[in-house]
C-alpha cells in the first residue's frame, strides 16, 4: 500500500512536471485585442498555435491544435516557401530549428517584448525571434536575428523578418500599386492556391510601382468598418518582398522581409544578421480599425517627433522650378508671411557652380550655394525669413550625383555603376555607393555642413530620385551585399543626423512617394506622397496612404495642377494631410488669397482633430463621384468632416454622409466652415447618435465642389 502510494506520488509529480513544461512552452504575445501564440511541439520545434482576436482566457490557447512551424526553414519536410534558407559552411542547405528558451520584458513605454531563441542542433546556428507588442494600439513589431555559430562563413539565401500563418475559408489581399505620379491605387484580389508576391527591386527606395504596405482580409473582402484585417509594413527603405502562399489545405503563410533577389548575404563566424522589423496590426474593425491602430502607434511610438506639431509651408518648386535668384527668394519669404504659413521651403536648384544646377542635368553632388543665384549665400534669405517670422527650409538630394558635377569628376569610385558598360542615367543621375563608409561620411556632411553654416535651417526636404540601376559597387567585396548594405549605410547616416539634430524636421521624398515606410519615418517627420498634386488624384493617393499613415506624415500641397479646380477644392484636399502651398501667390485673385489665408488659420485651429485625432474614412472615392473623410479628437468633443463632389452625374441621387467616432449621447453643433465667402454657416444641433445613424446631406451635384464641417460638442 505504502509502495503504491509512493508510485502514485511519483507519477503525479511527473505528470505535473510535464504539464508545467508544456504550459510554460506556450508563448503568448498579446495586445489588448490581438493574440499571437507560439508553442513548442513534442519534437522540440516551435509552432504558431494561434493568431487572431485575443482569447479571454489565455489558458485555452493550450486547447488549440499545434499549427504550422513558426519560422519555416529550407530543406526539411515542409514543401512551402521557407522563411529561412542557410547555405552552411559544409555545403549543406538544410536548417532545423529547435526551441531553446524565451523571455518577456515590459519596456518603459509600456510595450512588451518577447524573445524566442531557437537553435539548429546540427550546426549550432541560432535564430532569435523578437516581438514587441504595443497593447494600447494593437500593433506588434517583429524581427529576427540569425547568428553564425559555425567555424566558417555561412550564406543566408533567405532571411525573412516574419512568418505569419492563417487558417480561414478565404483571404483577400489589397495592394496599392501604380507608377510615378500615380501612386497607391487600391486593388483587392482573392488569394487562391499558390503564391502571390508583392515586391520591388529599386535598391535605393521601395516604391515606384507598389507602396510598401498591404492589407489582408480574413474570410471575406475587406470592409471599412467590420471584419478581420491584417495590415502590414516592412521597415526597410529598399527592396522588399511579401509572399502570400495558400496551400492545398487552404492555409495561408505570409512571409515578410527584405527581397532575397540578388541579396544572398554571407556572415562570418560569430556574426549576427539582424533583419528589418515587420510592423503589423490585426483589426476586428476592418480597414478603418487597422488604420487607426497604425496611426496611434505611429504618433506615439514610431515617427520622428510623432506627437509634435507640423509646420505649414510655402514651397517654390512648382512656382519657380530652377529659375530664381536672391530677390525672388526674399519675396517668397514675404509671401509665406502673407499666406500665414510657418515656413518657406526652398527646393531644388540652389547649388553647384562649375556645373550650375539650372536643370536636372547637372550639379547634383556639388552642395555649395550657386553664386549667381545666391551671391551672399542664404544669409539674406534667412534674414528676411526671420524678419517675417517664418522658418527657412531647404531641399537636398545628398545620395545622388550628376555625371556633370565636380563630385563625379573627383570621386567616380563613389558611384554605383558598371565599370565595363555604358552608364545608364535615371533622371540624368546616378546613385552614390552608400555601402562605402566614406560615402556615408560625405552624405552626412552635406546636411551637417549646411546646418553648421546655417543653424537657422529648420527643415530639410531630403529627396532621392533615382533607383539603383546597373548595379555594381567599387567598394563591396561581395556584390550580392550591395542592395542590403546600401540601406544599412543610409540608416547609418540617418542615425547620425537624428543623433545630432534630434529636433530637426525632415521630409522624406523620393520623386514622389518612392520612400514611405515606418523605418524611414523614425528619421523623418513626414513624407511626400506624390509628385502628382492634382487634387482629384490626391483624393485617391491620400486615401491610399491614409490606410496606414497618419495625416501629419502625409505632405499635401496646393499647386496649380488642375486648372479646373478652385483654390478651395485644392486646399480642402490638402488640409487632410500636412498642409503646404506650392503656388505663385501673385497669380491668385484677391478673393483666392483671402480664402487661402483663412484656410491656413482654420487648419491651425483644427490640428487637434486633423493631425492628432482618429480618422474615419466615410465615403470612398473608389465608390462613385463623391468622397468624405472625418477626423475626431480623442475626447470626441470636436470633429472635422471633409466632403467632396468630384464629377457627379446629371440628376444623381445623393445620400446622407453618416459620421463615425462621435459620442452617441452627446449633442453636437454642426457648421460649415472654411467657405470661399469666409462666412461660416450654421447647420444645426444634432446628437452624435443622429449624426452617425442618419447623417447629413453633405454632397451636391456640383462638380469639383467641396465642403468642410466642424462638429463641436455642446
Ligand atoms: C522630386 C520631388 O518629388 C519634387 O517635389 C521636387 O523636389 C523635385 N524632385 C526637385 O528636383
Amino acid at each position: 500500500m505504502k509502495h503504491m502510494k509512493k508510485t502514485f506520488l511519483l507519477l503525479a509529480s511527473a505528470l505535473m512536471a510535464v504539464s508545467a513544461t508544456a504550459e510554460s512552452k506556450i508563448i503568448p504575445i498579446e495586445t489588448e485585442n490581438v493574440g499571437l501564440v507560439y508553442s513548442v511541439g513534442d519534437n522540440g520545434r516551435l509552432y504558431q498555435r494561434y493568431f487572431g482576436k485575443k482569447l479571454a482566457n489565455a489558458e485555452e490557447y493550450a486547447k488549440l491544435p499545434q499549427g504550422i512551424e513558426a519560422y519555416l526553414t529550407h530543406g526539411m519536410e515542409d514543401y512551402f516557401e521557407p522563411a529561412l534558407h542557410i547555405n552552411h559552411a559544409d555545403g549543406n542547405q538544410s536548417t532545423l530549428l529547435k526551441y531553446v528558451d524565451s523571455s518577456t520584458t515590459t519596456n518603459t513605454d509600456g510595450s512588451v517584448s518577447t524573445v524566442i531563441s531557437l537553435v539548429d542542433p546540427a550546426y549550432n546556428d541560432e535564430v532569435k525571434m523578437h516581438f514587441t507588442a504595443y497593447p494600447d494600439c494593437d500593433v506588434i513589431t517583429t524581427y529576427t536575428e540569425i547568428t553564425n555559430n559555425e567555424k566558417k562563413p555561412i550564406e543566408l539565401e533567405k532571411y525573412a523578418s516574419s512568418l505569419l500563418t492563417f487558417n480561414a475559408p478565404a483571404y483577400y489581399l489589397t495592394q496599392y500599386d501604380g507608377d510615378w505620379a500615380n501612386e497607391a491605387n487600391l486593388k483587392e484580389q482573392k488569394l487562391e492556391f499558390g503564391k502571390k508576391q508583392l515586391d520591388t527591386n529599386l535598391g535605393s527606395r521601395h516604391n515606384m510601382f507598389l507602396a510598401q504596405f498591404f492589407q489582408l482580409s480574413i474570410g471575406a473582402p475587406a470592409q471599412e468598418n467590420s471584419g478581420e484585417v491584417l495590415a502590414g509594413n516592412l521597415g526597410w527603405t529598399g527592396n522588399y518582398r511579401y509572399t502570400f502562399e495558400v496551400d492545398r489545405e487552404g492555409k495561408l503563410r505570409v512571409i515578410s522581409g527584405i527581397n532575397p533577389y540578388n541579396s544572398e548575404y554571407t556572415i562570418a563566424k560569430g556574426e549576427t544578421f539582424t533583419t528589418p522589423e515587420f510592423y503589423f496590426t490585426l483589426s476586428q474593425e476592418g480597414k478603418g480599425g487597422a488604420s487607426r491602430n497604425f496611426h496611434d502607434w505611429a504618433r506615439q511610438y514610431k515617427v520622428k517627433d510623432g506627437m509634435g506639431d507640423r509646420m505649414t509651408l510655402l514651397n517654390n518648386w512648382e512656382a519657380t522650378y530652377f529659375d530664381f535668384d536672391e530677390a525672388k527668394l526674399i519675396q517668397l519669404c514675404k509671401d509665406a508671411k502673407t499666406l500665414g504659413v510657418d515656413m518657406f521651403l526652398l527646393d531644388d536648384g540652389w547649388f553647384a557652380n562649375k556645373y550650375p544646377r539650372n536643370s536636372d542635368t547637372a550639379g547634383l553632388g556639388d552642395w555649395g550655394e550657386n553664386v549667381e543665384k545666391l551671391p551672399n549665400g542664404f544669409y539674406p534669405v534667412i534674414e528676411e525669413a526671420k524678419k517675417q517670422g517664418v522658418k527657412f527650409g531647404l531641399w537636398i538630394e545628398p545620395e545622388m550625383v550628376n555625371p556633370k558635377s565636380e563630385l563625379y569628376e573627383t570621386h567616380k569610385d563613389w558611384v554605383i555603376t558598371l565599370p565595363n558598360r555604358d552608364e545608364y542615367y535615371f533622371r540624368n543621375q546616378l546613385v552614390l555607393d552608400l555601402s562605402n563608409p566614406k560615402v556615408q561620411d560625405y552624405v552626412f556632411s552635406v546636411l551637417d555642413d549646411l546646418k553648421t553654416k546655417y543653424p537657422e535651417i529648420a527643415f530639410f526636404k531630403w529627396d532621392c530620385n533615382s533607383p539603383i540601376t546597373n548595379i555594381y559597387s567599387p567598394y563591396e567585396k561581395n556584390q550580392k551585399h550591395l542592395y542590403v548594405d546600401y540601406v544599412k549605410g543610409l540608416y547609418n547616416v540617418l542615425e547620425r543626423v537624428k543623433a545630432k539634430y534630434p529636433e530637426l524636421a525632415i521630409m522624406m521624398c523620393a520623386g514622389g512617394s518612392g520612400r514611405g515606410d515606418y523605418k524611414g519615418l523614425e528619421y523623418f517627420t513626414e513624407f511626400w506622397a506624390s509628385d502628382n498634386t492634382d487634387p482629384i488624384e490626391r483624393l485617391f493617393i491620400q486615401w491610399g496612404f491614409s490606410q496606414i499613415f497618419p495625416s501629419k506624415t502625409i505632405c499635401a500641397h496646393v499647386t496649380s495642377w488642375n486648372r479646373d479646380a478652385s483654390i478651395k477644392f485644392k486646399t480642402d484636399v490638402a488640409m487632410m494631410g500636412k498642409l503646404g502651398f506650392d503656388i505663385n501667390l501673385h497669380e491668385l485673385s484677391e478673393n483666392d488669397l483671402r480664402y487661402a489665408q483663412q484656410a491656413v488659420r482654420e487648419y491651425n485651429r483644427l490640428k487637434p482633430a486633423i493631425l492628432e485625432g482618429d480618422q474615419y474614412r466615410l465615403v470612398s472615392p473608389y465608390d462613385g463621384n463623391h468622397t468624405s473623410t472625418m477626423y475626431v479628437t480623442k475626447d470626441k468633443s470636436k470633429a472635422v468632416v471633409f466632403a467632396f463632389d468630384v464629377y457627379p452625374r446629371y440628376n444623381e441621387k445623393m445620400y446622407n454622409v453618416k459620421m463615425s467616432g462621435l459620442d452617441a449621447n452627446k449633442m453636437y453643433n454642426v457648421k460649415e466652415i472654411n467657405r470661399y465667402d469666409c462666412n461660416d454657416q450654421n447647420v444645426g444641433q444634432y446628437s452624435g447618435n443622429y449624426l452617425m445613424t442618419v447623417g447629413l446631406p453633405m454632397f451636391t451635384g456640383n462638380k469639383l465642389h467641396s465642403r468642410i464641417y466642424e462638429v463641436s460638442a455642446n
